[in-house]
């Protein structure tokens, strides 16, 4: 299963992300994490060592490997040939790093979009990757994307099997919420779900944004309290999942995570 994050800017798409992916672990599952944001910070979310995410290049940032997969550098040539379908399955292995509980991450980085959508070498590469990656009944992908709807022309998600919007209580998140599902919609995803995330009022707040979603066939699979652990353990570069009385936080996680499983199956 392939899933992808997304939602306005500072909601809180990477906490859920690095919350999501403990839950799955924690179920046995090969849990496999693409950071998509330009400024990629699941990593250290997710408590990999400083040292070992020294090491990770962004695979958009590797002119090597782009030019010699899709036969072009990028940036140097937008209206070039290139092959459209590069070699791709050795990536996963190569360039990722392994996190707690055998996480493995990987860093795509930043994808300028020229013009309308990117029809540009690293996307292709990114394209091909996300598609191809081949995942048996126990792995699982999840992907921190950027916040926003840009990356929507790109197309990047294009492969994903759910699309988890995550809101806060507010009507820009709702907005940000119903493009995503249109432009989500026009690049054929089927699925879509909706995390409420810093929920002070939880019925209050889930009638009210439920309101909006429901027309919109998003369904709300679960409501995270605002939680003031989870500021300092950004604050402090912790994972959220070590925050004092995860127990609480990590069973709202693991029923947001079976509303998922019953959404794919
Ligand atoms: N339930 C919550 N209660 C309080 N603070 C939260 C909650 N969830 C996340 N936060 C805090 O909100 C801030 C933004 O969270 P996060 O980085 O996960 O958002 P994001 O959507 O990934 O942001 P960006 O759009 O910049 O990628 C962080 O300081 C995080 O600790
Ligand atoms: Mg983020």
């Amino acid at each position: 299963m392939k899933l992808a994050i997304t939602g306005k800017g500072g909601v809180g798409k990477t906490t859920i992300t690095a919350l999501l992916a403990q839950a799955y672990a924690q179920k046995k599952y090969k849990t496999f994490l693409v950071d998509a944001d330009p400024s990629p910070s699941l990593g250290s979310a997710l408590g990999i060592p400083k040292d070992t995410l020294k090491n990770l290049t962004p695979i958009s940032e590797m002119s090597k490997l782009i030019q010699e997969r899709t036969g072009v550098a990028p940036g140097t040539n937008y209206g070039a040939m290139f092959k459209l379908n590069p070699k791709v399955d050795d990536i996963p292995d190569k360039f990722s790093v392994t996190g707690p509980n055998n996480m493995r991450l990987l860093v795509v980085g930043t994808i300028k979009a020229a013009g309308t959508g990117c029809f540009c070498p690293e996307n292709a590469l990114v394209k091909r990757l996300l598609k191809h990656l081949i995942l048996s009944e126990e792995e699982i992908l999840i992907m921190d994307m950027e916040a926003g709807i840009e990356h929507l022309g790109r197309g990047t998600i294009q492969n994903m099997d759910l699309l988890l919007i995550v809101l806060e209580p507010g009507m820009r998140s709702v907005k940000v919420a119903e493009q995503i599902k249109r432009l989500g919609e026009e690049l054929g995803i089927k699925r879509f779900g909706a995390v409420l995330n810093k929920v002070q009022d939880r019925s209050l707040d889930e009638k009210i944004i439920n309101r909006k979603l429901s027309p919109l066939g998003i369904p709300i699979l679960g409501a995270l309290p605002f939680n003031k652990d989870l500021i300092s353990a950004d604050l402090y570069d912790l994972p959220p999942s070590e925050i004092e009385g995860s127990e609480d936080l990590m069973k709202q996680i693991e029923d947001i995570r079976t509303k998922i499983e019953s959404i794919i199956h």
